[in-house]
């Protein structure tokens, strides 16, 4: 869809400098901020805007993922995350995401086969994995085996060509978590497990990460719904760090499999992808330090001024409501550790204590900072099994979806172009080499 026709108002620029006066059109989305359309300003003016971290501009068209951040509202391709998290799993919600409906039986069991009968990766892939030292950090190793994709499936790295484009999706949704589970086994020292096709795209990972040789992997439905609606609600989130990332990098007409390595990397930074890690680590302090009676201590300590203590886990720069991923992840929680018999679990009761002083505080009620989606998936996780170093991979894996689709959209909308962005130069003007000999 042409933004060209989305146009309804006009915004009149007018500048101080002696520069005429031009008048840009306005755009107007399904939903969400209309944008000021300024493709023409420097073609007509001569001048950039300047926008570090893009807080004021939209970089694309998308219709995927829609976020109100006020109403604390997230849509996949117009369905709330509520009902997809309770109603789908989360290969329904990757087809949706990819192809913008909701399989009928037909197409999901289609869907399932395909993604099902492409779980293994080439063998020499784990001579590749076993480069790696096996204390490396999951998230090197995920990087590195999602860049090598490429070296592996050649056949799948025309960007241009919409049949290579399907293949290489479907490759990287089924052999990511493959190569999650296998990046474990490898750091544990455990023999990797290979998929097994009877089982669902969720509990084949979780066999793949907890099963032995040395008896029969019972797969556990509660837990296998746990870590298949983190899935789900991980899958998508409009033009975050490491989707624009994955953006950027297919602009250039690379590979998917490079582009897809690039957003792993994005994703690692703490800033995006760890601040579930971060979260569990928090609550692991203030548990030693003395559990829920530390609370008001702790809590005292995050409002002070002078102090960077920050309460993980809360706040988000969309949203200033509840996201609404974290309510389901609490949902999440609770049915896990009642599962495992873990409803004293310290650190969940720790949690919910937390939260509750949280929400009720000024500081926190007046900054609008309400508990995100990692305040609860950390506790979920720990509780499964996965080790914390391993969060961030699991993220990894659920965002694929997102990052292909995001770069589908991008390769077929007729306004993508490679990204560019331009810069307010504050370096030396032109000026002339000296000499070695004579410089002081
Ligand atoms: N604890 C204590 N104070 C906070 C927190 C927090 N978690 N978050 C924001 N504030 C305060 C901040 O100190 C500032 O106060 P003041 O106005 O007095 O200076 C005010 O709230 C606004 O903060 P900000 O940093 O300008 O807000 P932001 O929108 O730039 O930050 C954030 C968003 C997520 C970086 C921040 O809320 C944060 O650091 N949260 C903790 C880390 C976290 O849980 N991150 C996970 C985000 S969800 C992951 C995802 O969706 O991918």
């Amino acid at each position: 869809m042409s933004s060209e026709h989305k146009g309804v108002h006009k915004a009149t620029v007018s500048f101080s400098d002696g520069t005429p006066a031009i008048e840009l059109p306005i755009l107007k989305g399904a939903s969400g901020p209309e944008v000021i359309d300024i493709r023409k300003l420097y073609g007509q003016t001569g001048k950039f805007t300047y926008d570090p971290g893009f807080l004021s501009t939209a970089s694309c068209n998308s219709s995927i993922t829609y976020i109100d951040g006020d109403k604390g509202e997230l849509l996949y391709r117009g369905y709330p995350i509520d009902q997809l998290a309770t109603q789908c799993d989360f290969l329904e919600t990757c087809y949706l995401i990819l192809y913008g409906e909701l399989p009928n039986p037909a197409q999901k069991s289609d869907f399932v086969h395909r993604v099902t009968h492409h779980t293994m990766v080439h063998e020499q892939l784990q001579f590749f994995l076993r480069g790696f030292r096996r204390d490396a950090h999951p998230m090197a190793v995920m990087t590195g085996l999602a860049g090598a994709l490429s070296a592996f499936y050649p056949d799948s790295m025309n960007l241009n060509d919409p049949h290579q484009r399907e293949i290489s999706a479907i490759r990287l949704i089924a052999k990511m978590p493959t190569l999650v589970a296998m990046a474990y086994k490898y750091s544990v020292g455990e023999p990797f497990v290979y998929p097994q096709n009877n089982l669902s795209y969720t509990a084949n990972f979780m066999r793949m990460m907890f099963a032995t040789p040395c008896e029969e992997y019972k797969v556990n439905d509660v837990l296998v719904r746990a870590m298949d609606r983190i899935f789900i609600l991980h899958a998508d989130h409009e033009q975050n760090a490491s989707t624009s990332t994955v953006r950027l990098c297919a602009s250039s007409g690379t590979n998917p499999f490079a582009a897809i390595a690039a957003g792993v990397a994005c994703l690692w930074g703490p800033a995006h992808g760890g601040a579930n890690e971060a979260c569990l680590t928090m609550l692991n302090e203030i548990q030693a330090n003395g559990g829920v009676a530390k609370i008001g201590e702790f809590i005292a300590n995050v409002k002070d001024k002078n102090s960077t203590v920050r309460l993980m886990g809360f706040g988000h720069r969309v949203y200033k409501n509840y996201d609404p991923r974290a309510k389901l992840m609490r949902d999440t929680c609770h049915e896990v550790l009642n599962e495992l018999g873990l409803q004293d679990d310290p650190l969940f009761k720790l949690a919910m204590a937390l939260e509750k002083i949280a929400l009720e505080d000024e500081y926190f009620v007046s900054r609008k900072l309400y508990p995100n989606v990692d305040f609860y998936s950390g506790i979920v996780q720990r509780a499964i099994g996965i080790p914390v170093q391993l969060f961030t991979a699991i993220f990894a894996l659920a965002r694929t979806v997102g990052w292909i689709a995001q770069l589908n959209e991008m390769i077929t909308d007729p306004e993508y172009k490679i990204g560019r962005p331009r810069q307010l130069y504050q370096g030396a003007i032109a000026r002339t080499v000296t000499p070695i000999a004579q410089r002081g």
